[in-house]
């Protein structure tokens, strides 16, 4: 059977909360312990940089977010885990992926785009406030990500775009340099619920309603007590529907459990029961780990030789291949001999753009037109089967503009509303010769 590698970064940006526990850490290492994968995971020390001035709190959180990991089961001989800045292979990329990315694929990024509409709003300059770091972040996420040849890569909604734009600059550079990258795909885990927070609300650290994943049973019980509930009384029935408390129950809880609780709340269990039975739920699922977790950080050494270990396991790949890489781009040593004669300088005007063809996560088929530097030209709507798809693209290919009209109804116009059109039928045109 074939491997398919796994691979995500996790910022090590404060305490993990129940909500990151239930919503990606619990999924990320039941995943691992799938036969026929392969899985690398990795603190995204330096994606955490990025609009933090606080050493002490990054150093932290790398204790904490690593000892998280390994105490609620991440199984280091099975899983490549080690921290993006113990793999200088991985900046090195980074620069080699930037002279490859066009500057207008990432104004479209989602988190650069809010930042400069934050300053909009506020009537400040554009780019105020903004770092180069945070424009580049999906160039370095790329570079974790394609450094590996990672197949699936598990990220929240908000992480897709990143994981297209890296398949864009995977593009890019096989297009100039040969085959060298794997085009990765964003996975998303369609199953995996949103826990409620303490107001009912998603469990969100911006909402500040989370409950801490190794909270002490004091605190556990405190921050129950104040989960929201309504105000019907004992002896009333209860609906589970919408209520935060059950919904954290059933996370921590066989289906069995759960059953039982639901049919309490049809009887009419008292809120300050039903919550001394969360407490027990949760405090009983977690205090194991929470042990564990407690040795795991009173011996960070332990968990420094741990991480060091992944890097060089991640490194055996990343060295020979960034070599490769450097020598596809160039960089090579004098002492070898000049190979090939220089390649003509790539035809821009003759070759400014490809169509690519894929399958979505929906599972149907797209194609789209990337320009010059990866920049998005024309963007299908997805097709039932791939030779709908490719039939699209012979035509545009043979009719160039002309086939649009027919085609109006499978394009997201949407998706390149910044583009002008007639840089869109020169692309179209120059495929059809
Ligand atoms: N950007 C991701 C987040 O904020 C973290 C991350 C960094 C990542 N590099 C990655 C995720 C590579 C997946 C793959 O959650």
């Amino acid at each position: 059977m074939s491997t398919t590698r796994f691979l995500s970064g996790i910022k090590p940006t404060g305490a993990p909360h129940l909500g990151n526990y239930v919503g990606m850490i619990r999924p990320a290492v039941a995943a691992s312990r799938q036969p026929g994968v392969e899985s690398f995971y990795f603190l995204a020390d330096y994606h955490a940089l990025i609009g933090s001035d606080d050493p002490e709190r990054i150093h932290r959180s790398t204790l904490e977010i690593a000892a998280t990991w390994l105490a609620v089961g991440l199984d280091p001989d099975h899983v490549v885990f080690y921290r993006q800045s113990d793999i200088p292979e991985i900046p090195k990329l980074n620069w080699l992926l930037s002279c490859v990315t066009g500057k207008g694929l990432l104004n479209r990024a989602h988190a650069y785009k809010a930042a400069q509409d934050r300053n909009a709003a506020a009537g400040r300059d554009a780019d105020d406030g903004v770092s180069v770091g945070l424009y580049m972040y999906p160039v370095l996420m790329a570079a974790d990500i394609l450094l590996f040849k990672a197949d699936k890569v598990p990220v929240g909604r908000d992480q897709i775009q990143h994981v297209e734009i890296a398949r864009d600059i995977a593009a890019s550079f096989n297009h100039l340099y040969g085959e060298h990258f794997v085009p990765p795909e964003a996975v998303i885990d369609e199953q995996v619920a949103t826990l409620a927070g303490l107001d009912g609300r998603k469990m969100s650290k911006s909402y500040d309603n989370t409950i801490p994943l190794f909270s002490s049973r004091d605190q556990l019980q405190k921050l129950i007590a104040g989960i929201q509930t309504d105000s019907r009384a004992p002896g009333e029935p209860k609906e589970t529907e919408g209520s935060a408390l059950f919904q954290i129950f059933q996370a921590f809880a066989t289906p069995g459990q759960a059953a039982d609780l639901r049919r309490r709340y049809a009887e009419g269990i008292a809120w300050g029961e039903a919550k001394a039975l969360l407490l027990d739920q949760v405090d009983g699922a977690l205090a194991p780990a929470r042990a564990r977790y407690e040795a795991l950080i009173a011996e960070p050494g332990r968990i420094e030789d741990v991480l060091l270990d992944g890097a060089e396991r991640a490194r055996a790949i990343a060295t020979p291949f960034i070599q490769e890489l450097r020598a596809a781009v160039g960089l090579r040593s004098l002492r070898t001999q000049a190979l090939a004669p220089p390649k003509a300088a790539p035809a821009k005007a003759q070759q400014p753009a490809v169509f690519k063809q894929y399958r979505g996560s929906d599972g149907r088929f797209y194609f789209k037109l990337v320009g010059a530097q990866g920049r998005l030209l024309l963007q299908s709507r997805g097709f039932a089967a791939p030779r709908d798809a490719g039939q699209a693209i012979a035509r545009l290919q043979r009719k160039g503009e002309a086939a649009l009209a027919a085609l109006a109804g499978q394009i997201d116009t949407a998706a390149t509303a910044d583009v002008a059109p007639q840089d869109l039928a020169a692309a179209l045109q120059s495929l059809g010769a």
